[in-house]
């Protein structure tokens, strides 16, 4: 094996590929106005009593965990939990600290402040990160792979500086991950990969030491819809198979569709961390459409005074962008009812009885990005202006001068 890989020790990082998240830079859905609050229904993270987790179960856990560079505190005191069959969001726009994050748990910077515990163990003390670090495979940057081995022969490279003998144990467990990550019948050069299946081969390679934990920054970075189907099955395969996996991402609408818990980070602040599903349940609603701009605020004001006069299925409501792909009707927005989704024909009935008859009445399962559009109290719009939570008056509404 050539002198390149070799650049890539020491002993714990063998499992440890170099990945670069420079593809890829755009804001993504971060940036975007999406939703107007007519009453903040959800202002923090989610009630109700928090999952048990025992000790053995928890995989990962930060305390207090800071960054500073120079006099830029980047990752500000924050507090993770990762637990054995996990599959970890760790979320945040550009720039919000989720590399530094991992690169603290990996040991490639130290921390300014606070505390890793890998496995239990604090990994401030004695050899403690480096064993953890032996149960642990990553991607946070580039994998430097030679362009003309092929996926297989880059793979025994690996293994080489992973200390796994040159043996057909080793052969056989090259191939089997090279099956995990769908490249095991390409014979190609590395450098006729697409970038789908050079992250794959990065995953492979991460998984070569049959790891515990997974740790990927940013895994669909850079990749088409097919490339990112590909490595989310891929996610989901290693979830099944029992690896414990965290993974980082900008990309909300692509880490609701794989992870089981989140965090969320901005400007180096943990918001929030839960289950998906606890998350999402505080984003689920009915949503409402209709053919005339104007009845947008009238509706608005009829589930407000429902409210009001004692309806307690329905929490709030609020404006919000039409999904992507779905029909927009005019001005632009829709209206999204705080309420159950099976409460649908109850909204519509709500409505109904004002003479008010939406276009499109259907359930919403809720997305990260409206969440987090709510967490930050609509922080992220450019433009638009957030409506008062319980308003007196509809006139300051989208679609609405009356
Ligand atoms: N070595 C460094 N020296 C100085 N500042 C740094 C360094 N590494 C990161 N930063 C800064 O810390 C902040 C957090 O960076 P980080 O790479 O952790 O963000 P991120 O959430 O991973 O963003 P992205 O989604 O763009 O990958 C950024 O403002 C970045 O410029
Ligand atoms: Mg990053």
């Amino acid at each position: 094996m050539r002198a390149g890989i070799a650049t890539i020790t020491p002993i714990y990082l063998l499992s440890l590929i170099v990945w670069s998240s420079l593809a890829c830079r755009s804001g993504g859905a971060w940036g975007r106005t999406s939703v107007l609050s007519i009453e903040a229904s959800v202002a923090g993270a989610p009630s109700g009593p928090p999952e048990p987790a025992t000790a053995a179960d928890i995989i990962l856990r930060t305390e207090k965990l800071s960054k500073r560079f120079g006099n830029r505190l980047v990752v500000n005191e924050i507090g993770l939990e990762v637990r054995r069959g996990d599959v970890f969001g760790l979320l945040g726009p550009n720039g919000s600290g989720k590399t530094t994050t991992l690169r603290m748990i990996l040991n490639l910077i130290w921390p300014t402040a606070g505390s890793i515990y890998l496995f239990g163990q604090n990994t401030a003390e004695g050899n403690n990160h480096h064993a953890a670090l032996r149960r642990i495979g990553a991607i946070v940057e580039q994998p430097a792979f030679y362009p003309y081995l092929t996926g297989a022969e880059n793979l025994q490279g690996v293994a080489v500086f992973a200390g796994l003998a040159d043996a057909a144990t080793t052969r056989n467990r090259i191939q089997e991950v090279l099956t995990t990550v769908g490249l095991a019948t390409y014979q190609g050069s590395y450098r006729t990969y697409s970038l789908g299946m050079k992250q794959r081969l990065g995953i492979a390679a991460a998984l070569l030491t049959s790891p515990e934990l997974i740790i990927l920054d940013e895994p669909t970075n850079g990749l088409d819809p097919a490339g990112m189907v590909d490595v989310r099955a891929l996610i989901g395969r290693l979830a099944q198979g029992g690896t414990t996996v965290l993974l980082s991402s900008h990309l909300l609408h692509e880490v609701q569709q794989v992870c089981t818990r989140v965090a969320i980070l901005k400007d180096g602040k943990l918001l929030t961390q839960g289950a998906v599903s606890e998350l999402l349940a505080s984003s689920t609603g009915v949503l409402v459409s209709f053919a005339q701009a104007e009845q947008l605020p009238q509706a608005a004001g009829i589930l407000l005074d429902a409210i009001k006069n004692g309806a307690d299925w329905l929490r709030g409501a609020q404006y919000v962008l039409p999904e992507p792909g779905s029909w927009t009707p005019p001005g632009g927005w829709c209206l999204l009812a705080d309420a159950p989704a099976d409460r649908a024909a109850d909204v519509n009935a709500l409505l109904g009885g004002h003479g008010i008859y939406p276009a499109e009445v259907r359930r919403s399962e809720g997305n990260l990005e409206q969440y987090f559009l709510k967490l930050t109290g609509g922080q992220q719009q450019q433009s638009a202006t957030v409506v008062p939570l319980m308003p007196t008056s509809h006139d300051q509404q989208p679609g609405g001068n009356a």
